[in-house]
């Protein structure tokens, strides 16, 4: 069948459906890092994330938290309520590694007292940047009110994907969400989560290295970065299975 693509992102191409409020997310198998200054291609990423994102926002929904998933018609393809996506990067750090540590200073693993839930304005042109929350409310990129419910949100899945993970034997360091808004104003999770979007740790080995599971084996050239996606869809397919049952 052919559609209408409405947009294409770095990791994933929006198509319109015969229903103006439903869209479908074609999960392509494309990476990239550092505002798409490196470029790159995870075979079978596509198909991995879309699966791990369904998992884990039907489990997100069974804590309550409303999502955009509606069903997958195939292994790359999610059917999603269509929403207005804020231009928002969600960031929640529960250890410290990537950006907090180049930009604090503090070092890399540092466990964090509490999580730490920071905003980016998702703006390739000006790459990103990390906001506050008079900017927020300065470029109008959420009201008082959504700032609140974002991080109440973002500190509820935080909970919930922390314990997931765990039971998965790995680590969620931190992640990034997205939120959208759908044509009644309310507020849905979106995008996806995925190992693209969150950092996580095998719990099975102690090497700094070899116990990365995310996209900072492409990031940092790590390799044998489709194993560890695909490690991540066993374990998070069998932990899915287990709670089921
Ligand atoms: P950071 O340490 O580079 O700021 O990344 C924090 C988390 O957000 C990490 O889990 C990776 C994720 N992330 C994205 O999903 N997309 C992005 O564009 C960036 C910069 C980070
Ligand atoms: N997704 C972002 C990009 O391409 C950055 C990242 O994930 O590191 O540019």
């Amino acid at each position: 069948m052919s559609r209408t693509k409405i947009y294409e992102g770095k990791a994933k191409i929006i198509y319109a459906t015969e229903d103006s409020e439903i869209v479908i997310a074609d999960f392509k198998d494309d990476a990239t890092a550092f505002n798409a200054l490196k470029r790159g291609t995870i075979d079978g990423k596509g198909k991995i994330n879309c699966q791990i994102s369904q998992v884990l926002f039907q489990y997100l929904e069974q804590c309550g938290i409303a999502t955009h998933l509606i069903d997958c018609p195939s292994l790359n393809q999610m059917r999603v309520k269509k929403v207005k996506i804020l231009p928002l990067e969600v960031v929640v750090r529960n250890i410290a590694a990537g950006s907090l540590c180049q930009q604090t200073g503090l070092p890399l693993g540092t466990v964090l007292a509490q999580p730490l839930v920071e905003f980016y304005y998702k703006n390739d042109a000006l790459g990103d940047p990390l906001l506050t929350h008079d900017r927020l409310l300065l470029l109008k990129l959420a009201t008082s009110e959504q700032i609140d419910q974002l991080q109440e949100l973002a500190k509820k899945c935080d909970r919930a994907l922390c314990e997931f993970f765990s039971n998965c034997n790995l680590t969620l360091v931190d992640f990034k969400l997205e939120f959208g808004t759908d044509s009644n104003g309310q507020l849905l999770l979106a995008d996806e989560i995925s190992p693209d979007t969150c950092r996580l740790w095998d719990n099975l080995e102690s090497d700094p290295q070899n116990r990365v599971m995310d996209k900072d084996r492409f990031r940092q050239d790590l390799g044998k970065v489709e194993n560890a996606y695909e490690q991540v869809l066993e374990r998070v397919l069998a932990q899915s299975n287990f709670r089921s049952k």
